[in-house]
């Protein structure tokens, strides 16, 4: 019998904290997986503060490649410092060569970056390789708008699901309680795994993910899991432009209702597959809009924009040291496939938080454009 061999594309906030519980569950479980994790890093020069516990002048007076920081030191020093990494994940800065022979291949990338990283390793990877995303983001092209799921499994010729929970990154990497859901529903036409692996299936997947801190749910709802991650990100801005205005916490409430109902809207009205009972019962549903209106980032930016009268893309360049807000983008995305089937009024919130980012409209509006918005359907 064979293992399987593990993958991670991305290395950031949240790759990292991911690569980490794969790196404790491939240890955990030998029977099913081989111990070490291969992370894709993208690679950049990167200096270690003198001030880091781990610094020594006589090796990191000069800025050095990340991949061989994270190697070296057992921890991402830039996008996710102070967590020390289980010695079995591997750093590897070329792509083709972290996906080599990786019959699970996890996603865990900005969503921005997907389409061409996919792009580079179409023809690279094994053809009965099965992936999740980790990925929260839509894709917006003018042919209409996919889950990250579909583009990743549609560009490589393999099936993917969905992991999206109320997951801040350096929250799970401490080791803090929380939970997730993954959603995995593969049709019966893929190229089978060969029968010497343990078959990939919810329990595989299960084993693969679960941690006594990190509570897997599986569902096979694909569609509303992504949704749920990737339109969060939007209310989490609303939620910050709020509470930089300093209307208290009745405001950011009313924005959390308004917020999971249009997005639950927009699931269902858009995606056959889309169960309501993901955005009211499932941690990627209504627990990841909470954490996320809360201490998330998009949030953070968003709240500071208003205090401080700028940009939020400033803001972002300024605070997240190289980390991505994803709720900017899927905004304007959103708003473009929205405008696109004249389905504007029908999301004000979404919309609103669009026009604010774009200047059209102020913080200040964002009762009346709730108020005047199309209530009837
Ligand atoms: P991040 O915000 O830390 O982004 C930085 C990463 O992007 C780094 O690894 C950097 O090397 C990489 N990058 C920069 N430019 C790139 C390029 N041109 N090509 C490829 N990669 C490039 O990333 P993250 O927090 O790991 O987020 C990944 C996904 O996970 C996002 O969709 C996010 O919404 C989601 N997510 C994040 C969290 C969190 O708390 N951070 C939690 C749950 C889900
Ligand atoms: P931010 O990207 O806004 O930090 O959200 C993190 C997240 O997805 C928590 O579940
Ligand atoms: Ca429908």
């Amino acid at each position: 019998t064979r293992k399987h061999k593990v993958a991670i594309i991305g290395s950031g906030n949240w790759g990292s904290a991911i690569a980490k519980i794969l790196a404790e569950n491939t240890t955990a479980h030998p029977h099913l997986f081989e111990s070490e994790v291969r992370m894709w890093v993208f690679e950049e020069d990167y200096q270690l503060p003198s001030s880091h516990k781990k610094y020594d002048a006589s090796k990191h007076s000069q800025p050095k490649k990340l991949s061989s920081l994270i190697n070296e030191l057992n921890e991402n020093v830039k996008y996710l410092p102070n967590i020390a990494l289980p010695p079995n994940v591997v750093a590897d800065p070329s792509i083709l060569s972290a996906v080599k022979d990786a019959s699970l291949l996890i996603f865990n990338v900005p969503h921005q970056f997907v389409s061409k990283i996919c792009d580079q390793i179409h023809g690279h990877i094994v053809p009965y390789a099965r992936a999740i995303s980790c990925i929260k983001g839509v894709d917006v092209s003018p042919e209409g708008i996919s889950l990250f799921s579909d583009v990743i499994g549609r560009k490589l010729g393999i099936y993917c699901g969905a992991l999206s929970g109320a997951n801040i990154a350096n929250e799970v990497a401490e080791e803090k309680f929380c939970e997730t859901t993954i959603a995995y529903d593969p049709p019966g036409t893929l190229t089978p795994c060969p029968e010497e692996f343990p078959v990939i299936d919810h329990s595989l997947w299960k084993h693969l993910f679960h941690r006594p801190y990190f509570h897997v749910s599986m569902i096979h709802d694909v569609a509303g899991t992504s949704l749920g991650g990737a339109l969060k990100n939007v209310i989490a801005i609303g939620a910050g432009f709020v509470d930089g205005m300093g209307w208290g916490d009745n405001a950011k409430a009313a924005i959390m209702r308004v917020g999971i109902l249009e997005m639950r809207k927009f699931g269902l009205m858009f995606f056959d597959s889309c169960k309501s009972e993901t955005f009211t019962e499932e941690s990627c549903g209504v627990a990841d809009l909470i954490t996320s209106c809360a201490g998330g980032r998009n949030h953070k930016c968003a709240k500071l924009s208003v205090e401080q009268g700028r940009p939020i893309e400033e803001i972002e360049a300024e605070v997240l040291n190289g980390q991505k807000l994803q709720g900017t983008l899927t905004a304007l995305e959103v708003n473009e496939f929205l405008r696109a089937r004249g389905k504007e009024n029908e999301f004000p919130l979404m919309t609103a938080v669009h026009k604010i980012l774009i200047r059209e409209a102020s913080v200040e509006d964002i009762p009346r454009l709730l108020a005047d918005a199309d209530h009837t359907s």
